[in-house]
């Protein structure tokens, strides 16, 4: 992502009403926090939160939590929170490296990882948030139920991430390299990436995926 600095992000972020500074001390407790009784959802790298702003906004009875690491990043963000905040959205800056000290073992329902960036060169293999490492935290905070859903326009990401998840003992459904062209995408909500290179011509690659042996 193209990054503008805000030389006062972290003052941006603190005055909006869904930031959590202490994530950590949330640990099994984001519904509670969030006042809902539905799932919760966890978007990693979420930009400047067009898709999970929106989610929040359509969906009062599940949670959110939006997870982005760069602060500049996250202060554009929370200004796009509409005016009367979203109770059931918290946006929290951090990288995903931490997930398991801020959400307990089955936690979470809903992974979205949305045009992550894909670390082309081989060397940044482990900053993909579909390597084997990052896998491996997601089912360990990921619900009996939980799922994974993964959007990209590249193409090279997308196939890496077909071998990634089942050596990582994942089952993967939904399969596409033409998401828009799917009946799937009804309802479908476009992040900032998505309406950008969709726009563009660029096919939308997608995939569902799950921990195998965590469903009952
Ligand atoms: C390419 S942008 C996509 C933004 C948005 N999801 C969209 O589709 O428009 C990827 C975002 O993920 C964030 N990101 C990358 N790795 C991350 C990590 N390990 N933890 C948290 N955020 C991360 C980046 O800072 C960036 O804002």
């Amino acid at each position: 992502m193209r990054m503008r600095s805000i030389p006062d992000a972290a003052d941006r972020i603190a005055r909006s009403a869904c930031h959590v500074a202490n994530p950590t001390a949330m640990k099994g407790k984001w519904r509670e926090h969030l006042h809902v009784s539905g799932p919760l959802h966890v978007e990693i790298g979420s930009g400047r939160g067009r898709f999970i702003i929106t989610m929040a906004s359509r969906h009062p009875e599940a949670g959110f939590v939006a997870i982005e690491r760069f602060a500049s990043v996250l202060a554009q963000m929370v200004g796009h929170i509409p005016e009367q905040s979203l109770t059931n959205l918290a946006v929290i800056c951090m990288d995903a490296q931490i997930l398991g000290e801020c959400f307990a073992p089955g936690e979470i329902d809903l992974i979205h990882l949305n045009f992550s960036d894909p670390w082309s060169k081989v060397r940044y293999e482990k900053r993909r948030l579909t390597s084997r490492s990052f896998l491996d935290l997601y089912r360990m905070v990921l619900s009996e139920k939980g799922e994974l859903h993964f959007k990209t326009d590249n193409a090279d990401f997308f196939e890496y991430s077909l071998e990634s998840f089942p050596q990582a003992g994942w089952k993967m459904d939904n399969i596409t390299r033409d998401f828009h062209a799917e009946p799937l995408s009804e309802g479908n909500i476009m992040t900032e990436y998505e309406v950008k290179f969709s726009g563009l011509g660029h096919p939308i690659h997608r995939l569902t995926a799950r921990p195998d042996g965590k469903e009952t």
